[in-house]
């Protein structure tokens, strides 16, 4: 089974975790861009979509699903999304594609967190990846400066802005073996808006297409 075959075959499984009338968050990347594929046949069942990202919300609109703003919902009771790292645990670092602000958002305003990935995102410990960190512009050199005490090797990512209109700065060199211990270490660093480790609110169910099939943690 390819790549692909393996993120689609946990897309598709995700669509499980929908219950009639939900209202349900939606994250970014190819992914989710599968999840929202499979929402399309069954989206009468569905009131609409929370979406992380630009990106996602145009592609739920093109398929004729109904996209709404966190603030008018409130609590969700289910967010999809996929991730670039996960650990046994379910915790995740997120961002390669650069919306874990606003996927962190949705992932703490929500009841259920299923995340979609292809086995090759399991990991033992978090850190390979590098980690995705969302920047207010000028902080650029002292969010840096503080990373690199932190052991990382700090890279910006060139050309690119959030949707937020920020900065990311990609961390190599992390060995983070304590999760939510980095994640507050990271977040408490003048001019960060948000790190892409997700351990303090972790994914309370990983789907993963492997080649034996789907395997739910
Ligand atoms: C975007 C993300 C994505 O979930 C992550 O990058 C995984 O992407 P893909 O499904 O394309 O492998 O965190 O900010």
């Amino acid at each position: 089974m390819d790549i692909n075959d393996k993120k689609k075959l946990a897309a598709e499984a995700a669509i499980d975790y929908i219950q009639i009338g939900d209202v349900i968050g939606v994250g970014t990347g190819s992914t989710a861009n599968y999840f929202i594929d499979a929402l399309t046949p069954i989206k009468g069942k569905i009131d609409g979509a929370v979406a992380s990202s630009e990106a996602s919300a145009e592609r739920l609109k093109s398929h004729g699903i109904r996209v709404l703003e966190l603030n008018a919902t409130g609590q969700l009771p289910l967010y999809v999304d996929g991730a670039d790292e996960a650990t046994h645990q379910r915790a995740l670092i997120k961002g390669g594609g650069g919306a874990h602000t606003r996927e962190k958002i949705i992932a703490n305003t929500s009841t259920k967190f299923v995340c979609i990935a292809d086995d090759t995102k399991l990991v033992d410990s978090l850190g390979k990846f590098p980690l995705p960190v969302e920047v207010i512009p000028m902080a650029r050199s002292s969010a840096a400066r503080e990373l690199v005490k932190l052991g990382g090797t700090p890279e910006l990512r060139e050309g690119f802005i959030t949707d937020n209109g920020n900065i990311v700065i990609d961390v190599h060199n992390l060995e983070i073996l304590q999760p939510i211990k980095m994640e507050l270490d990271i977040s408490a660093i003048a001019g960060i808006v948000t790190v892409g480790i997700f351990a303090i609110r972790p994914a309370d169910v990983l789907l993963l297409g492997t080649d034996n099939g789907l395997k739910i943690i």
